[in-house]
């Protein structure tokens, strides 16, 4: 396997210091590929900065799990065996001091598929499912799917502190005795905030007061940029919060492997589980052989690239705001980049009716902010997982859109 040497990364491992080195600034090319992202431009010159991958190839461990498990050559419906499933569980008692039993896990082909069965799990047709705006679009379009209502509270933001907050007076005036679910986004995209506990036992309790289930989506826990912001899992808050959630993670986002589908729900309380799982009966299809596999080996031993990557991202993102705030007057990351490859960018002083159309033509592809539930044309979404070169064209594309 070639790997150039670039991102260097020192792990503390008990004594022993190991030093691994990654080449992020390699550029693959994924054009001709069965990449989404890339494919939506296929015959422009455009560069894909929408959808949530990353232009990264996955980690040297997950490649090799996979050749061998390739090598095998069998590839009967799976499940996942005690390794893959120590993996997580040893991942996240490390990472997060958080200590689950394995019988809680839920394996799911996707986030979004557990999102649709939550809400049917949960919420009845006519009822009601709450969350934060602006907010990963099937948050709001889950209930409609299935008949229920969306109810979206939008986030404050708080310009003295450059911070966006939850706005707990207007979810207190937004439910109703109706609502049976809360979607929370915990590291939040698009606007990359890492909740504190004390905004987690707020919504936690506001939610059992309330008797709405808390779901929380954590996909994206394992990128936490700011390296001084832990994340808090919301089922460690306390038992009563814990046996109210449903937490959704996943190795899709960390280790770029949303394409092998596979993602976990936990769910510690037993009668909640149960209504979950049926909600799946003779709907949601198995997670895949490749997916265990790569789930397993990103987990179990992919920590370093982990710890390579995230140092790279924080140097995109500190490249991109420095950008911004130089050359790209019109274009205001308001709060800071504390989690997730995702920007979300203020572009409403560019007074642009359409700002992706104005922006693909200029050879940048970025997600429209009103899908998230944003008002049209004030907010785009940039992702900066990829090699510093493309963020490095893709910016001085930006600047000739804006000239
Ligand atoms: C918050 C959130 N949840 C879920 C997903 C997608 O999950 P999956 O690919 O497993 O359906 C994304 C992808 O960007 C996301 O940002």
């Amino acid at each position: 396997m070639s790997f150039a040497l670039n991102a260097q990364c020192g792990l503390l491992t008990g004594s022993i210091i190991t030093l691994v080195n990654f080449n992020f600034d390699h550029v693959p090319d994924r054009r001709g590929t069965d990449s989404q992202k890339w494919q939506k431009y296929a015959d422009r010159d455009v560069l894909p900065l929408w959808v949530a991958d990353m232009d990264f190839p996955a980690p040297p461990a997950v490649l090799e799990a996979l050749h061998r498990r390739v090598d095998h050559g069998v590839f009967g419906y799976a499940r996942p065996v005690k390794s893959t499933v120590d993996a997580f569980v040893d991942a996240l008692a490390a990472r997060y001091g958080w200590n689950i039993d394995p019988s809680w896990l839920v394996w799911l082909p996707g986030i979004v598929v557990g999102l649709n069965v939550a809400v049917e799990a949960f919420a009845q047709p006519g009822e009601q499912v709450l969350s934060c705006t602006p907010v990963y679009p099937p948050f709001l379009t889950a209930p409609k799917n299935s008949g229920r209502e969306a109810l979206a509270v939008p986030l404050a933001l708080n310009r003295a502190e450059s911070r966006w907050e939850v706005d707990f007076d207007a979810l207190e005036r937004a439910v109703t005795p109706r609502t049976k679910l809360f979607l929370l986004c915990h590291p939040h995209n698009p606007v990359a905030r890492v909740w504190r506990r004390d905004e987690l036992v707020r919504l936690g309790e506001f939610c059992l007061r309330h008797k709405i289930i808390l779901q929380s989506d954590e996909i994206h826990c394992d990128l936490i940029l700011d390296p001084g912001l832990p994340h808090v899992p919301t089922a460690l808050l306390g038992p009563e919060i814990a046996a109210n959630t449903v937490t959704f993670m996943a190795p899709s986002k960390t280790y770029n492997l949303p394409g092998l589908g596979t993602s976990i729900a936990i769910i510690s309380d037993p009668k909640l589980r149960a209504q979950y799982v049926r909600a799946t009966a003779g709907i949601v299809a198995e997670v895949n052989a490749l997916g265990y596999t790569a789930c397993e080996a990103a987990y179990r031993d992919s920590e370093p690239w982990r710890q390579a990557l995230l140092a790279y991202l924080r140097g995109n993102g500190e490249f991109l705001k420095s950008v911004l705030a130089r050359e790209l007057p019109g274009v205001r990351l308001e709060a800071p980049l504390e989690a997730t490859y995702l920007a979300w960018l203020n572009v409403e002083a560019l007074g642009l009716a359409d700002p992706v159309a104005h922006f693909e033509k200029h050879g940048i592809g970025l997600s429209d902010g009103a899908f998230f539930g944003a008002p049209k044309g004030k907010y785009v979404r940039l992702n900066f997982g990829c090699p510093r070169a493309t963020l490095e064209e893709a910016l001085r594309r930006m600047k000739a859109a804006v000239k």
